[in-house]
Parts: C-alpha cells; structure tokens; sequence
C-alpha cells in the first residue's frame, strides 16, 4: 500500500479508555470527561493515535454505562455536553482522534423509548422492543439465556408479556426489524459525527437481529461443569444472522457521508465469520474487533504464527487487519500472561501489520485486582460469580500518592485500587528506562516513524528455532525482522536472508539491548523479543 492512501486509522494506535477508570477531576471517586481532558497530554506523550471511550451517557449503571437511558447526553457523573466539547476539541488540537462507544443492541429500561414502550401493547413505541408472549403455561418463549446468566426473557406486568435481554434485565433489546428504530439509531450516529468524533465502536454488533420464529439455541457440546453459564447455549439463533447484513451498509452509509470516520465492530467470532463484517464489498465495518489473541490459551509460538496466519489467509481483498490484546471485558494481558511474556505480547501488538488497541494501563503493567465479594459491581460477577469483570477495571495508577494521583487522597474510589500502585504508576516508570511504560512508547514511537511496521507488509519466515515465531515487516525502502522467543529457554535463531547477513536491534523486551547482529546466530534470551532493522 502506498504511504498516500494509509489513512489514520490504519497507521495508528487506538487506545481504550473506561471512563469510570481513568482520572476523576472533582473528587467523587469516579473517573470522568474533564479528568480525560486533563490527561490528554500524557496520551500524546505515549504517542496513540486515538482514544476510544466507553459509554458516558446518562445510564442508571446497571452495565456501568452499556444501559443508556439516553444516547445523546452526558450523565451528570461523567460531566455535561460543553465538557465533552472541550474534550474533544482539546484531542484534536493535539492531533489525536477520538471514538466514542455506540450501542446499537439495547437500550436501558429506563430510557424514554422503553417506559412508552411498555407502557401498553399498543402505544407508538409498542414494537420498538422485543416483546412476545409467554407459552400458555405462563413461562418465557424460549430457551434463550442472558449474557449475565439466567433467562434471557423478562415477565412485564402491564403488557402481560416477555421482553427479551441478552444482557442485563434493565437492558431490554431493540427490535431492529422495525425501521423506525433503524432511523432512530442512525440519527444517533449523526448526532456524534456532527459533533465531531472521528469514529465510533460497536458494541455486540452481531447481536443485533435475532430469529423471528424464536427458536431454541441448542447446548454447546463444548460446555463444561465450571465455564460461563452464559456458554452453556450456542447462539445458534441470537448471533450473526444474515439479516445483520442490510444494516451494517445503512451504518456505513452514514459514516461514509462524513470524511474519514471509522466504524470498529465488536464481534466475538471466529475469522470465517468475523471477516463477513468488512461487507462484500468492502462496504461494510472498517475494522471488525480481531479478538484472538484475547481468546488464546495456547501462548506458543506455534499457536501464535498459526493465529496470525489464519487471519492474513481468511482478510479478503482490501481488508485491513486489526489486533487487541486487552479490554474492559476480560482478563488483563499482564494477569494472563505475567509481566515477562506481557512485554513479549506488547511487542507483537506493536509490531504486527493491523491497527492495534491498547487498553488504558496495560501500558504500565497493571493486573487484575482481586475485588472483595462486598465490593463486587459488575452484574456478569452477580450472574456468574468468578467471572467478574471488576478486576480489570480498576482505577489507573498515575502516581504513588494515597489515591494513585486517580482522585484526591482519602477518598473511595468506585473499585479499589491496586495494591501495587505505589511502584506501578506513570510517574514511576517514566522515571525507569526499564519499565514497561517505557518499553510501550519506545514501540509506539518506532511503529509511528516506520511506515515498514504501521502500514507495511508482513511475510512470516522460517527460522530454525521452532520456539520462535519470526516474521518480516516491509515498506518504505525498510525492512525489520522481528524475532519472538515464546519459550523459556535462551534459543538461537538462524534465518537465511538473500540480501544481508547482519542487522541492527532496534528494540528489544530486555532493556538495552542493541547493536549488530548475525542473522546466522541471533541469540535470543528466555521469552525475549527483538526488532532487527535489517
Ligand atoms: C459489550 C461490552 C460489555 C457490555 C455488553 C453489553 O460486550 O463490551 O462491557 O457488558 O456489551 O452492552
Ligand atoms: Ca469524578
């Protein structure tokens, strides 16, 4: 691809704020927009290229924010319209783009649409939710269970009928076979694009249609007795249906009336059907969320390459590939894989051709923390207890005064902080060549200089280590080998290259390390990662 046509949003790095989680500017012990704003200089710093953030539109916090009661405002707890204004105005006079999260599948239940919606059977919203009703004997429709575990239908009193959730009771499904509500949720995807974000991610995208017959999804061979409840069905009949399709080109149409707006999809499937989402003709999703490497459990170099090609193979034409390696759903990077291997992990993010996001504080290193049962808000640990989405979630660690420089000393944060805090903060590991933070910027800063590693191509290489997944990146007049040691034992990797025999380390997971190195004998140490300009 040649460096004119690259466009932002393929060069450059999204980075994942949680509102909630990030700096609290007025002392309640909730992050909020103005805290963001007064952060935005060390996001610069960092070197990304945009930041995503999730939902801060008036909510009831029964999802913290994924159940909008309104979806064109600012709950009071985040701030108002002018703070989002100035947050917004303020990223782009330092040159960073901003996404806000839209979430198209379901609403609250204490938005406007729903009260009129249940207020009887036959008022104008009427059919704007999905409603049915129950089975003579009094019991829901079907078989269907919520994402937060249990039936996915609730009882309503005045209609005398069931509404669907796939989430949360107070999250009730929108009926996306009425082209009203179609209208209407585009409407909103203007509101925010004339106001001036660069692009918006999609939550559950996949999700939105559902079988009109309402059949039963059938059990998941693969479940087994201490999984999710919520992987006990396949969503043979609540996921990727076909008749998703018309929708995904309506909301392209619109992103594509305004210049070089992105739309990210999140969409939890395998590559076959993940990459149905770029659209036929490309008309579809810019970016379908690539959540592999969240889902892998096999941290091999093998897996990993197999993984990466797979994806490459199954891009269709024109596609441009995207990889994420945490967010507010899951698990950190740093729990999952402990801090050696995380930093291999980053280095592959980095370095791997796709737009990468980063989600806020894995930057620094920062862990899962174990919530007390009494302190537990989020409602998949109340349905799943163990599968809590809390630990990740925790309020980012800016320095080691009392509250983490996140909210002033003395005062509760809405989830604890870390216990690490105090040596795992900015203000610490921007003082340590050797810290994490320090790595990630150097990544950042060498992805952003070459267009090689942020819009080249990538070709995987044979090497003699099988430990080892080696691959080349290529563009501009440069090429960089990079060079991952998934095992740990020191390995030897040896590649024939038919032009040189010698490269330079640009970077490596062990600080310092740099020089000249022979392609015949590159010594790699345990769950070490180097990039070689070649
Ligand atoms: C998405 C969000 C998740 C939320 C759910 C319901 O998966 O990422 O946080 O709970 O949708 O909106
Ligand atoms: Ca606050």
């Amino acid at each position: 691809m040649s460096e004119d046509t690259v466009l932002w949003w393929q060069s450059g790095t999204v980075y994942q704020i949680y509102p909630r989680s990030f700096m609290d500017s007025n002392a309640d012990g909730i992050g909020d927009l103005a805290g963001i704003t007064s952060k935005l200089d060390y996001l610069g710093w960092l070197g990304v290229e945009a930041i995503w953030l999730s939902p801060f539109y008036p909510s009831p916090m029964a999802d913290f924010g994924y159940d909008i009661s309104n979806y064109v405002d600012v709950d009071p707890i985040f701030g108002n319209l002018a703070d989002f204004d100035r947050l917004l105005e303020a990223a782009h006079s330092r040159n960073i783009k901003l996404l806000v999260d839209f979430v198209p599948n379901h609403t609250s239940d204490e938005h406007a649409w729903f009260k009129e919606s249940r207020s009887s059977r036959d008022n104008p919203k009427s059919d704007w939710y999905i409603w049915t009703d129950p089975k003579p004997d009094g019991s829901p429709p079907n078989n269907w269970i919520s994402n937060f575990g249990g039936s996915a239908w609730q009882f309503d009193e005045v209609r005398q009928q069931y509404y669907l959730h796939l989430f949360d009771v107070k999250q009730p499904d929108l009926n996306w076979r009425n082209p009203e509500v179609v209208q209407a949720m585009l409407d909103v995807m203007r509101f925010w694009f004339d106001r001036g974000v660069d692009g918006l991610r999609i939550d559950v995208v996949n999700l939105l249609f559902k079988d009109e017959a309402l059949r039963d999804n059938p059990p998941n061979p693969n479940w087994k007795e201490g999984d999710p409840g919520f992987h006990q069905q396949l969503r043979t009949y609540t996921e990727d249906l076909p008749d998703m399709d018309g929708i995904i080109l309506e909301m392209r149409k619109v992103a594509d009336a305004y210049p070089e707006r992105v739309l990210i999809g999140e969409i939890w499937l395998p590559y076959e059907r993940l990459v149905h989402y770029y659209g036929a003709e490309l008309n579809g999703l810019h970016l379908p969320f690539n959540f592999q490497l969240l889902l892998l459990d096999d941290w091999q170099a093998e897996s990993v390459r197999q993984l990466v090609e797979s994806y490459e193979t199954a891009l269709p034409e024109g596609a441009w590939p995207n990889w994420v390696l945490g967010n507010h759903d899951k698990s950190r990077v740093a729990t999952r894989l402990g801090q050696t291997r995380s930093r291999l992990a980053q280095m592959l993010l980095l370095t791997l051709r796709g737009t990468p996001t980063l989600y806020y504080g894995d930057e620094l290193g920062m862990v899962d923390v174990k919530i007390p049962p009494e302190l537990a808000r989020d409602p998949q640990e109340k349905g799943s207890p163990g599968f809590g989405r809390d630990p990740g979630r925790t309020p980012m660690q800016w320095d080691a005064s009392p509250d983490a420089g996140f909210s002033a000393p003395g005062v509760t944060t809405w989830l604890p902080l870390a216990p690490d805090y105090e040596k795992v903060n900015v203000d610490a590991e921007k003082e340590d060549p050797a810290s994490m933070l320090a790595f990630v910027r150097l990544l950042l800063a060498l992805r952003n200089a070459n267009p090689a590693l942020n819009s080249g191509s990538y070709r995987s290489i044979e090497s003699s280590a099988a430990a080892c997944f080696v691959y080349e990146r290529a563009g501009a007049g440069k090429r960089f080998l990079v060079a991952l040691n998934f095992s740990d034992q020191p390995q030897t990797v040896s590649i024939n290259d038919a032009e040189t025999s010698q490269g330079r380390i640009v970077i490596s997971t062990r600080t310092g390390r740099e020089g000249i190195v022979n392609l015949s004998g590159l010594e790699l140490d345990a769950a070490e990662g180097v990039v070689v300009e070649l």
